[in-house]
């Protein structure tokens, strides 16, 4: 053994333990300060669990003078390259007014994804691969709501295709649910955080105009929103998953207000991905399932009657 082979076996166990921490991409030359952002803590009247709340805000978003946008690297002049310039961030405000401007102009899921590929506003569609939209029956009863693509997602440019997915498959088929005939599902975020770090309260603010579309076009008889960060931002709540889970809310949105559409009845649940990490917390989440598919049942034999 050589000095040479410890210091590399010594390196390659440091990035093995990077990798499995979840730091598998190298991004920028510079970290970026996220808790910079202002975190989601909108002023808006948090959804309860008696209906007709008033409808709800986005998070809080990023103070003016931030930037997602990496600056581009200076021209190369023979000296060496300064360290990238701090991200300088379009106006929160501003990239909320267009996120909504551009989302409420969309009659429909191809336009609102055409519109999502063209939206700068959100920096994590610079390190993603592909823009992960939605998956299954545009004309669902029950719409699903995650939180981001992971990697298998935003390889394939489709929510939960990864392991969290296969489970997720394959408790909705046990209760007769399916991505082919009525369940459509979505994430909070379209483009993957690198090394699937939690998203920042800026990222949600901006892409949340476009989520809130996509919800009022789909017009599900039921949402379900999987895990805290979901739960948390379409309830407009701060408590976690494990006290919000379990309980029905009435979900409303700017977006509905405006299409006049009724407040649509909302499940929180815990994550798959959760539950392939403790797997005895299953037993809630399909409490919580078996509610969704009863509360549909309901709902069709009122319609049918
Ligand atoms: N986890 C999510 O929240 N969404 C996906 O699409 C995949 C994993």
């Amino acid at each position: 053994m050589t000095a040479t082979h410890d210091a590399r076996q010594e390196l390659a166990a440091a990035l093995r333990w990077q990798v499995e921490a979840g730091a598998d991409e190298a991004i920028l030359e510079a970290p970026i300060d996220h808790f910079a952002a202002t975190p989601p803590t909108p002023g808006a009247k948090p959804v309860t669990e008696t209906a007709n709340e008033a409808p709800i805000a986005p998070p809080a978003e990023a103070a003016p003078g931030q930037s997602d946008t990496p600056t581009p690297p200076a021209a190369s002049s023979g000296t060496p390259p300064a360290s990238p310039a701090p991200p300088r961030l379009e106006p929160a405000d501003a990239v909320n007014e267009t996120a909504r401007d551009l989302a409420g102009g969309c009659e429909d899921l191809a336009a609102l994804k055409t519109a999502l590929a063209t939206f700068d506003g959100c920096a994590l569609k610079s390190t993603a691969t592909n823009l992960v939209f939605g998956t299954g029956a545009a004309t669902a009863d029950i719409m699903l709501v995650g939180e981001a693509p992971g990697r298998d997602e935003d390889r394939d440019g489709t929510p939960f295709v990864g392991a969290s997915g296969q489970l997720l498959d394959g408790m909705l088929e046990f209760l007769d649910l399916g991505r082919e005939t009525n369940v459509y599902i979505t994430n909070i975020l379209p483009w993957r955080p690198p090394g699937n770090r939690q998203p920042t309260g800026a990222e949600i603010a901006a892409c949340l105009p476009f989520l809130e579309r996509h919800i009022a076009l789909i017009a599900p008889r039921l949402l379900v929103f999987l895990g805290g960060t979901s739960a948390k931002t379409l309830l407009n709540r701060t408590e976690g998953i494990t006290r919000l889970r379990g309980r029905w809310y009435d979900y409303a949105s700017p977006a509905m207000e405006t299409a006049g559409m009724a407040p649509i009845p909302a499940m929180a649940t815990l994550h798959p991905a959760y539950l392939l990490r403790q797997p005895a917390q299953k037993r809630a989440a399909w409490l919580d399932l078996i509610a969704v598919r009863e509360k549909l049942d309901e709902i069709t034999a009122v319609r049918e009657h």
